[in-house]
């Protein structure tokens, strides 16, 4: 037997003993909500509330480990990491930081980068020792080419251009627009990978593209660079193994989580902080990518281990996965929730699913308290980022909120999170958010 048929069978079989082996395939056919939820009918909320006490995670977290495929090569045929002259970094910043420097733009030159950013990416611009000026993105988040034209002097050395969620910005008139006033165009994918506009791939047309690669896929940590300068990409030491065991550790925690086992992930906590006081160890040693910037991690590659977890990666089934989740997702939504982008795009591969929602904060804990996690990283913008353009995107910073869809959730999951979802507005159209809460507490 084959090492991936091994682990395939292992991990079916700790599955099935957890009672949590996933229900369905791609192929399923739709559901109506009405059979999964008792939304609309006056259920109670402990009804709806995580069935098996699980949390339904934001992001992949190894609690399906019997979706995973055999041990292959398939990831290194996909883009980028099929492109020759792709590397691994720490995440998608750190990747940023060293690919920025293959394009040998001049010294403090301009960077044009959007009003609606993470913030970390600027921070690596910054670090990167580049001056930096903000284009308006529209309210469906398209770059606006005409302001973008307003902005330009001969200061300016590069167009940075990100693709929110999965969705393509328009490539070829931002590709002409570079050409013709020279400028290099760096491609921000964090939340892009393995997506195409039609045929082409997301990151494949600029002289540089970065990929946060943990964001879509289980891994500890992981960013990837594509250049098409000749000048190599720094090459950076592996990732502290005792970071990438913390990580690790995280996210099985997180699968444990989310997959009903509440008890033994609360005596795993113990053990693991137990354990940590004996070794001495101060979590603020591990290097890991979030919110906040971390410099330390700009000296570091990838660990070993996840060039290896990579073989159980399957590029195509990861993308149908996301796609049939996501159109799911929006076909029980559309008609009751703002969602901005209710229709995907062919090759899209999208990373979550957005909804506006007024109230972010206080729907985010409803919505956990009915076993949901959801997402908002995007609360405010870059304090270098000027007022008129920052206020342009409070809409977006303020409401909303992202959901998931990832390829480890099966339609039931879906349907959950949607259930979950409209229970949250129906309680809010009723003015009923205090019962919910008092509910909860109870
Ligand atoms: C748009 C964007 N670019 C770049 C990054 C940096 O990615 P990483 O977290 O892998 O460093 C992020 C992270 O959230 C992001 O949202």
């Amino acid at each position: 037997m084959t090492v991936g048929a091994s682990v395939r069978r292992l991990s079916a079989v700790v599955w099935a003993c957890l009672g949590n082996t996933p229900d369905d395939s791609v192929d399923e056919p739709y559901r109506t909500l009405g059979q999964h939820s008792s939304v609309g009918k006056g259920g109670s909320v402990e009804a709806e509330r995580k069935p098996t006490g699980s949390v339904i995670p934001l992001c992949p977290t190894w609690s399906q480990l019997t979706r995973l495929p055999s041990w292959s090569n398939r990831w290194q045929q996909s883009f980028p990491f099929s492109d020759p002259k792709g590397t691994w970094a720490f995440s998608g910043r750190v990747a940023l930081y060293h690919g920025v420097a293959t394009l040998n733009l001049p010294a403090q030159s301009t960077i044009l980068v959007p009003a609606y950013h993470q913030g970390v990416e600027i921070d690596a611009l910054l670090a990167a020792g580049y001056a930096l000026r903000y284009y308006r993105v529209d309210e469906q988040l398209r770059i606006d080419l005409a302001d973008v034209e307003q902005r330009l002097d001969n200061t300016v050395s590069a167009l940075y251009v990100t693709h929110y969620f999965g969705f393509p910005q328009p490539l070829e008139p931002i590709r002409r627009l570079c050409q013709a006033r020279r400028l290099k165009l760096i491609e921000d994918c964090a939340l892009s990978l393995f997506s195409r506009d039609n045929g082409t791939w997301l990151g494949s047309v600029g002289d540089l593209a970065i990929f946060s690669v943990y964001k879509t896929l289980p891994l500890p940590h992981g960013g990837f660079v594509v250049t098409k300068s000749e000048r190599p990409t720094t090459a950076l030491p592996p990732a502290p193994r005792a970071s990438t065991f913390v990580q690790m550790g995280d996210l099985l925690q997180q699968g444990l989580r989310s997959s009903g086992w509440g008890r033994v992930e609360a005596w795993a906590v113990r053990a693991s902080r137990q354990f940590a006081k004996v070794i001495r160890w101060n979590r603020r040693q591990t290097i890991c990518s979030g919110s906040d910037w971390d410099p330390r991690m700009l000296g570091y590659g990838v660990s070993p281990w996840v060039a290896r977890v990579m073989h159980f990666m399957d590029p195509e089934a990861v993308v149908a996965r996301r796609q049939f989740n996501y159109m799911r997702l929006a076909s029980h939504l559309r008609f009751h929730v703002t969602c901005p982008f209710p229709d995907l795009p062919a090759g899209v591969c999208p990373l979550f699913f957005p909804i506006i929602v007024p109230d972010r904060s206080a729907f985010q804990q409803d919505l956990e308290k009915l076993g949901v996690q959801s997402g908002n990283w995007w609360e405010v913008s870059h304090p270098t980022c000027p007022h008129e353009l920052a206020q342009e995107m409070a809409g977006w910073r303020h409401d909303c909120l992202e959901l998931p869809i990832h390829q480890e959730l099966s339609a039931a999951h879906i349907d959950r999170i949607a259930a979950a979802v409209l229970t949250v507005v129906t309680r809010r159209a009723h003015g009923d958010d205090r019962r919910l809460l008092a509910t909860e507490r109870a």
